[in-house]
């Protein structure tokens, strides 16, 4: 039977250094077989006998560059479905959809970023709930979401927006039947409608600082900071603030960043979903 090549203290400690250098992913100590496992299946699938070998062939120009990113997708769990997170989404009617249209009536269009969208559900779960807010209100306002990932072919699949219906299991059936067609016995397609709404980018969390994205009125970031040391969690969480227009929200996922806090947002109470709301440019958090 087959066994994964050992890996020594010195060994993994310069795949940490290297992952967390050129990715910006941690992988903590009790993640070791996980990372010997996903490394094992990886050089196998490329003929690599040792970890050198692998490491020569990551260095290796712009095959490398594509090497490393088949490695990410091994290393990064896409885990996701659609209304995921169903309190979160009810925060944002509560919070947000309620009061689209009473405000600044100069600015009709509404821009949501979900960080970290994998496969799509999280991204297309936010259009279809506005979306579905929209209609039954008979609100005309513009709505984009901006669905970003580190994963080249989760991205791919976010695209075509053909799901098995595991992926659906949460959805509210009226939503299915409005925005999804079946496609062959066990998928479903999205609506054009709802997968127009939303564009797909490339990106590493860890550039998030230079990202020229605009400003936001939404940003979902979901299961995501966990692929980040502490200190790196509370920076990428600075620098989507930045991201975030007056009076607009961010949603964060439960235990993934404890005891942030930033002096242009206040939290909303919800025992359920960690939110805040960015303050007025004019006013600082007490
Ligand atoms: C578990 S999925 C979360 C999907 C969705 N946000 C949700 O909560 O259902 C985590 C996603 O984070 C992405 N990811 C991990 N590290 C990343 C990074 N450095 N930059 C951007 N995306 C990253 C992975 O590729 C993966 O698709």
């Amino acid at each position: 039977m087959h066994s994964p090549l050992p890996m020594d203290d010195g060994m993994f400690q310069h795949w940490q250094e290297m992952l967390e250098e050129r990715i910006g992913i941690t992988i903590p100590a009790e993640r070791r077989s996980f990372l010997v496992t996903s490394l094992d299946q990886r050089m196998s699938e490329v003929g690599c006998h040792s970890y050198g070998e692998y490491m020569r062939l990551l260095e290796d120009g712009p095959h490398g560059a594509v090497e490393w990113e088949l490695l990410v997708d091994h290393l990064t769990v896409h885990e996701t479905r659609f209304y995921r997170d169903s309190a979160a989404l009810q925060l944002l009617e509560d919070q947000f959809f309620r009061f689209i249209g009473r405000g600044d009536e100069s600015r009709t269009n509404i821009d949501v970023w979900s960080v970290g969208c994998a496969t799509g559900e999280e991204p297309y779960s936010l259009a279809i709930a506005l979306d579905d807010y929209l209609l039954n209100h008979e609100l005309e306002n513009y709505f984009s979401v901006t669905a970003t990932d580190i994963s080249r072919a989760s991205l791919a699949t976010a695209r075509q927006g053909i799901y098995h219906r595991n992926r659906l299991r949460n959805l509210p059936v009226k939503l299915l039947r409005r925005y999804f067609l079946p496609y062959d016995l066990d998928h479903y397609r999205l609506s054009r409608t709802i997968r127009d709404r939303v564009c797909f980018t490339l990106m590493n969390l860890v550039d998030v600082g230079d990202a020229s994205l605009g400003k936001m009125d939404i940003i979902f970031c979901q299961n995501v900071l966990i692929y980040f040391k502490r200190e790196r969690r509370a920076e990428i969480a600075n620098s989507l603030v930045e991201h975030l227009r007056p009076g607009g929200l961010l949603i964060l996922g439960a235990g993934e960043l404890v005891k942030w806090r930033h002096e242009r947002l206040v939290q909303i109470p919800n025992e359920d979903v960690v939110a805040f709301r960015r303050l007025p440019d004019e006013e600082r958090a007490a």
